[in-house]
C-alpha cells in the first residue's frame, strides 16, 4: 500500500522540501499550509490544507477532512525563530507567539492525529526541533524564546514517545542542521535537499527502540 505522510509548514523551506522528497518517492502527500495561497504548480501532486497550528478550529477542519485515514508519518515541521532580543529589550509577545507555533501546535497536531498513526502500517512521528532547544548544548546564552519553545517541544515528544509506545508508535525530534532556508537565516551550511534527503534516510530506518530520542539530521544522538 502506498505510505502517507503528512506534513505542517509546506509553504517554504524544509516543510516543502519534505512533501516533494516524499512525493518523488511515490509517497501520498497530505501537505499543510500557513497560507494556503503558498500552494503552487509544484504542489499540485499533494493533497494541500490550510493549517495555521496556533488555531484549534483549523485542526478540527484538517481532522473532518481526512477522517480515519491512516497516516504513516506526521511530520511537526510549521516553526518560528529566531528571537534575537536581548535582556532588557525582549519582546514577550513573541516569546508567546514562538510557545503558541513551536510548541503548542505540534502537540496539538499530534493529539489529532494519533489515532491515524496508529491505524497506520509504519506508526512514525517525527518533530523538526533545533539543538538550541538542548539545555546541555547551550553555551552562547540568549534567544530566549525560541531555546525555550524547542526545549518545551523536546519535552512533549518525549512524553509522547512513552505514551504511545503501547500503540507501536515512533516519535523523534530531528535537529535538521543549519540550513538555508528563510528560517536559517542566511549564510546556513547545508542546502535543503540535503537536510531532508538525510532527515528522510533517519526516519526510515527508526526503530521503536529509539523512541523518545532527539537526533541530529545525520543520526548523531543529542542530549
Ligand atoms: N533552517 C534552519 O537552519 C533550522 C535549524 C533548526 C531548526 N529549524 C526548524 O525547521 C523548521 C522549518 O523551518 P525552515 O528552516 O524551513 O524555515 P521557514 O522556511 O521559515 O519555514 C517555516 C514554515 O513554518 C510555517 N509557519 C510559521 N508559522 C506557522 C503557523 N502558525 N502555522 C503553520 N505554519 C506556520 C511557515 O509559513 P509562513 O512562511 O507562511 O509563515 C513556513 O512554511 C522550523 O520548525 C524551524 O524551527 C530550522
Amino acid at each position: 500500500m502506498t505510505p502517507r505522510v503528512l506534513i505542517t509548514g509546506c509553504d517554504t523551506g524544509i516543510g516543502r522540501e519534505f512533501a516533494l522528497q516524499y512525493l518523488a518517492a511515490d509517497w501520498s502527500v497530505i501537505a499543510t499550509f500557513h497560507d494556503l495561497e503558498n500552494a503552487g504548480s509544484d504542489t499540485s501532486g499533494f493533497k494541500n490544507y490550510a493549517l495555521d497550528v496556533t488555531r484549534p478550529e483549523q485542526f478540527e477542519r484538517l481532522k473532518s477532512a481526512i477522517g480515519d485515514e491512516p497516516i504513516d508519518l506526521l511530520i511537526s515541521n510549521a516553526g518560528i525563530g529566531l528571537d534575537t532580543g536581548k535582556l532588557g529589550t525582549l519582546d514577550f509577545d513573541y516569546v508567546r507567539k514562538m510557545y503558541e507555533v513551536n510548541t503548542i501546535g505540534p502537540l496539538r497536531l499530534v493529539e489529532t492525529f494519533a489515532e491515524n498513526v496508529a491505524a497506520s502500517s509504519q506508526r512514525r512521528i517525527a518533530a523538526v526541533t533545533s539543538r538550541m532547544g538542548s539545555i546541555n548544548l547551550n553555551l552562547s546564552g540568549g534567544h530566549y524564546g525560541y531555546r525555550a519553545s524547542k526545549a518545551g517541544l523536546n519535552a512533549i515528544m518525549r512524553s509522547l514517545a512513552i505514551d504511545l509506545f503501547s500503540r507501536g508508535i515512533t516519535v523523534v525530534s530531528i535537529h535538521p542542521g543549519w540550513v538555508d532556508t528563510a528560517g536559517g537565516g542566511g549564510n546556513a551550511a547545508i542546502p535543503v535537499h540535503e537536510s531532508v534527503e538525510a532527515m528522510r534516510r533517519l526516519i526510515a530506518r527508526l526503530g521503536n527502540h529509539e523512541t523518545g530520542q532527539i537526533f541530529s539530521y545525520d543520526g548523531t544522538p543529542l542530549p
